[in-house]
């Protein structure tokens, strides 16, 4: 049963942080384009993804993870959880931050590309963790 949990927190993980990764830098490229046509278009697609996708994909990390730290007695035994859910509302924060750029008509390049790379930085963060589980 664990290795069933651990192959959809895998998938899911892979999911969530792809989904956010590409979400935000399409706010990036939708700023660059020039007709308010094609960028509704563009925002009516991210808004779908954002909503049936990235939010579902992100239960289903949270329940797998939780069930494999339960079953591996992870809260008890290791502190790399700990860092690792602390990152996670980190990431969560940041999931937030795209969906109202998502919304917004215009906004300065820079902040929708600050967004882009800290999501790249903290999944990574949360990968390195997990995968090494250092203490
Ligand atoms: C987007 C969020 C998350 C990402 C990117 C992520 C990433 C990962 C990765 C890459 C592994 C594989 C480690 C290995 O190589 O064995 C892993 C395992 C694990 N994750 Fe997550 N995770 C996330 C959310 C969560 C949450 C919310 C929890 C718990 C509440 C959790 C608990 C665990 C546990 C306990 C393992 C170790 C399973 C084992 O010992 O085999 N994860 N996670």
């Amino acid at each position: 049963m664990k290795n069933f949990f651990l192959t959809l927190h895998m998938i899911s993980m892979c999911l969530v942080i792809g989904t956010l990764f590409l979400q935000s830098l399409s706010v990036v490229f939708r700023l660059r384009l020039k007709s308010a046509e094609e960028a509704e278009g563009l925002r009516k697609t991210q808004n779908r993804i954002h909503k049936f996708i990235y939010y579902p994909i992100l239960g289903v990390t949270l329940i797998s993870g939780t069930v494999l730290a339960v079953k591996t007695g992870v809260f008890t035994e290791s502190q790399w959880i700990y860092w690792k859910l602390g990152l996670l509302v980190v990431l969560i924060a940041l999931g937030i931050q795209n969906g109202k750029q998502i919304k917004e008509d215009s906004l300065p390049k820079k902040y929708a590309m600050m967004v882009h790379i800290a999501i790249f930085i903290v999944g990574a963060c949360m990968i390195y963790l997990a995968t090494i589980k250092p203490v």
